[in-house]
């Protein structure tokens, strides 16, 4: 490649943006996906209760002590505690909507993102990869068992992986924005996980929980993992949830 050349990032930023001369549909088109994604042959179903939320904070007291923590108790989770930091990654808000509006906002209400959890030591609730069903709030265990060392090694060796109580793990499901956005729908997805990521941050530090974003991974580990195919779905993005102490 010469020099004067663009690389593939800054080539696609230029060949996506809006431009005034024309904001025509260009490239091709893709085919719209279901808007939820579930498991009906999941071999565990739990259903989340949205509705005792823990006790209130304050919001500009999370945002002052929000940190990326990376070293975490033995502690396991209640459930309470996971029911609520997964209603602030993606509760919805307006079930009378046709796209369940949710806790965090999303390019054209497609929410192209998906939720899994790995879970490690959360009181009452198997260890395991679970996927979580939006309609229903609920927890579809995909692929029971400890997989902490393999999350460990998806994420380039980062312990803290295997130390916290539960990892969040989102994925990509491409065309569920590419149909509306074509190729600009990429930026979208990245935005979307950054916002979900953010809400679980500032819920982790409301309950005095500590929470590490990730985005070194091997995809195709992450993907395995969450047994997604790595092409129309793809790792974006994890973070680590665990009891910290001083908090
Ligand atoms: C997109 C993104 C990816 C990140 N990936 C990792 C990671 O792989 N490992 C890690 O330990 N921290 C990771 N972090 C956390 C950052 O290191 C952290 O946000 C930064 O040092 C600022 O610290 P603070 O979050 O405590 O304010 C990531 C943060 C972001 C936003």
């Amino acid at each position: 490649m010469s020099s004067d050349e663009p690389s593939i990032g800054r080539r696609y930023l230029q060949e996506t943006r809006y431009r005034r001369e024309g904001l025509g549909e260009r490239g091709p088109a893709y085919p719209a996906v279901p808007r939820f994604k579930e498991y009906p042959q999941a071999s565990q179903r739990l259903v989340l209760d949205p509705a005792p939320g823990p006790a209130a904070a304050d919001l500009w007291a999370c945002l002052r002590e929000r940190r990326s923590l990376r070293q975490y108790r033995e502690r396991a989770l209640s459930l309470e505690e996971l029911t609520a930091l997964v209603w602030a990654a993606q509760g919805v808000t307006l079930a009378g909507h046709p796209h369940l509006l949710r806790t965090a906002p999303s390019a054209g209400a497609l929410y192209p993102v998906e939720t899994y959890l790995a879970v490690h030591r959360v009181t009452g609730v198997d260890p395991g990869i679970w996927h979580l069903h939006i309609p229903d709030f609920a927890l579809e265990l995909l692929n029971p068992g400890d997989c902490r060392r393999a999350l460990v090694e998806a994420c380039l060796s980062q312990n803290f992986l295997g130390a916290g109580a539960v990892v969040f793990i989102w994925t990509g499901i491409l065309n569920r924005a590419m149909s509306k956005y074509r190729e600009r729908a990429i930026r979208y997805l990245f935005l979307d996980a950054g916002h979900i990521c953010q809400n679980l941050m500032l819920a982790a530090t409301a309950l005095g929980l500590g929470c590490c974003p990730v985005g070194a991974f091997f995809d195709e580990e992450v993907e395995q993992l969450t047994q997604v195919d790595g092409q129309e779905e793809v790792a974006l993005y994890l973070a680590a949830v665990g009891a910290v102490e001083g908090r």
